[in-house]
């Protein structure tokens, strides 16, 4: 029985600790939440369970085998930094942590006290992404042209991180995971309107081989969108997470030059051909996720989404960020 111990009771800790209760072999030991308020939501969803307004008693019980930091960005580092040195696995939130010197620092502390960091990149154990990761491993797209993804709806405005660091995480951890090569170089651009945070942002990023992505991430949209494209030699995608079926449709569309010789000589085809929705699962990700996670402590395996995926979407953070400061300068990572 592998005992977790779970930091931070908002908007996404119950999510946690309701997929953690659901597993087999696991059981949630105590919640920590700062706010009395999420304090009386734990009392009554889970009145078993040890209650604590101090993260340290959980930090330091030597009952306690694992901890899940489910606590806004700026705090993640202090709490898993604790969690690892006091010999603990640590699930925590994404973005991983506020800096890549601090992500370096626990993959460090981690590796020497023989501990896991999983980093919860969420969408990844979607139906959805693991069609499109076993579409593009079999090589379906061909030689990949492009990845764009439009991420935007009304707030919800974080009080202490922009619109990048709050939704991009989830389009570079996905882009990471379905894209094998690494970025080059990024260019962001965006705008602050309200509370001083940047609101609206557009991203691009170069990667070898003419392969360029493109995320944009808003809060001041009046509508909710989840639309991703990715374009290949061979066919094109399209992943809509808004559908309730078919949220992944591939389409045998492409363009075909025939004739290279001289710009008037080009004889552009346009293929048009069928459509087709494969079958997704149906599985909470998060569900799927904490089992992983599970299994990786209990057979000694590295995730996917170890301490070096969340650091590399952290290197991309910044980067984005430092070419956001000087309005769209291109930054090579
Ligand atoms: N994976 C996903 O899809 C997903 C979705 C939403 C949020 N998140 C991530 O989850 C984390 C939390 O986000 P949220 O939306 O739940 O935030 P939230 O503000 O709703 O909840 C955070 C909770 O942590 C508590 N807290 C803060 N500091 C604490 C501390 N030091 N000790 C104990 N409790 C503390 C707060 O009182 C609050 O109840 C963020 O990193 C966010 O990016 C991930």
């Amino acid at each position: 029985m592998l005992k977790f111990g779970v930091i931070g009771f908002g908007y996404w800790g119950p999510n946690v600790v309701r997929n953690l209760n659901q597993l087999e072999d696991v059981q949630v030991l105590a919640i920590c939440d700062k706010s009395a308020q999420a304090r009386r939501r734990v009392q009554k969803a889970y009145p078993h369970v040890e209650i604590s307004a101090d993260p340290h008693e959980l930090l330091s019980s030597s009952k306690i085998d694992a901890i899940a930091v489910v606590t806004p960005v700026w705090t993640h580092y202090e709490l898993a930094k604790t969690a690892l040195q006091q010999g603990k696995h640590v699930f925590v939130e994404k973005p991983f942590t506020s800096t890549a010197d601090q992500a370096k620092e626990l993959i460090e502390l981690a590796a020497k006290k023989n501990r896991k960091i999983m980093v919860d990149h969420t969408f990844l154990f979607t139906g959805a992404v693991k069609k499109i990761s076993q579409l593009l491993g079999e090589g379906i797209l061909g030689k990949l042209y492009y990845y764009d993804s439009t991420r935007v709806n009304l707030g919800l405005f974080q009080h202490d991180i922009n619109v990048i660091w709050d939704l991009a995480p989830h389009d570079l951890s996905i882009m990471n995971h379905l894209i094998s090569a690494n970025p080059e170089a990024i260019v962001a651009t965006g705008q602050t309107h309200l509370n001083g945070f940047e609101d609206v942002a557009f991203i691009t990023l170069y990667f070898p081989d003419q392969l360029i992505a493109h995320l944009n991430v808003n809060w001041l949209s009046p509508v909710k969108v989840r639309m991703t494209l990715i374009g290949g030699e061979k066919k094109m995608l399209v992943w809509n997470d808004l559908e309730a079926d078919e949220k992944v449709k591939l389409y045998d569309k492409g363009v075909d030059i025939t004739n290279r010789e001289g710009l008037y000589n080009l004889l552009v085809n346009y293929r048009s051909g069928d459509m087709w929705a494969p079958q997704i699962e149906q599985v909470e990700a998060l569900h799927g996720e904490l089992a992983y996670f599970v299994d990786c402590i209990v057979k000694d395996k590295t995730p996917v989404n170890d301490g070096e995926a969340g650091l590399r979407v952290v290197r991309m953070l910044e980067a984005a960020c430092e070419s956001l400061r000087q309005r769209g300068r291109l930054v090579y990572l």
